[in-house]
């Protein structure tokens, strides 16, 4: 697939099975992460992965948080909310981790965490590989954040599910943006 079709027609899988990404795959991915538009130079991001069982422990920060908010959750919703990260065979975590500078403010970082985290999805799609960018309101409670190791300074900022496709094919996607683009400076 050449790079022009993998970024117009990229599309979200969200039902994944195994296999996991296999180490070259992820190579890829992490190699097209680096390569996002970033003021400074600072790699202001990290990733983690989490696979195997570790996929369980994710699962026990997401019940931990859930629980935090809403103490009266059933047993049946817990046992629910600790399946989510086994959707996937492998997860990437994009963590935003801002560093101190004097011309680049931590809202630029942040959105090369988010680009970053772009060009790791238009490189699994490229790789035919299944892949969802996730969150949800656990991705911002403090139990998940510090639980997965995360500093003060860091946020998360997406869970990146991965795997092979399984299900119907999406549609090709609509690429028509002509109400988003209009013509500026050319009345004066
Ligand atoms: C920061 C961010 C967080 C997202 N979180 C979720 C999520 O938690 N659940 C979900 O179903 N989709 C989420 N999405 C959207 C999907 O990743 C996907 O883009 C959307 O379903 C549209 O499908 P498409 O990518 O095939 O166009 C998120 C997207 C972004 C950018």
């Amino acid at each position: 697939m050449n790079a022009l079709e993998a970024l117009q027609y990229r599309t979200s899988s969200p039902r994944l099975i195994d296999p996991e990404p296999t180490s070259d795959q992820l190579d890829h991915l992490f190699r097209s992460a680096v390569r996002a538009a970033d003021h400074g130079l600072l790699r202001p991001w990290r990733f983690l992965i989490i696979r195997g069982q570790a996929r369980s422990r994710l699962g026990d920060l997401l019940v931990a948080a859930a629980r935090q908010e809403h103490p009266e959750i059933s047993a049946a919703q817990a046992d629910k909310l600790a399946a989510k990260p086994l959707r996937a065979p492998l997860i990437v975590v994009t963590v935003a981790s801002p560093k101190q500078h004097p011309k680049v403010p931590e809202f630029e970082q942040t959105l090369s965490a988010a680009a970053a985290t772009q060009n790791m999805i238009n490189a699994a799609f490229a790789l035919d590989l299944g892949v969802m960018w996730r969150t949800g309101s656990p991705a911002y409670q403090s139990v998940v954040m510090r639980g997965l190791g995360l500093e003060e300074s860091e946020k998360i900022v997406g869970f990146l599910y991965l795997g092979n496709k399984t299900g119907p094919e999406k549609p090709r996607p609509d690429t028509s943006y002509s109400d988003l683009v209009s013509e500026w400076g050319q009345d004066g």
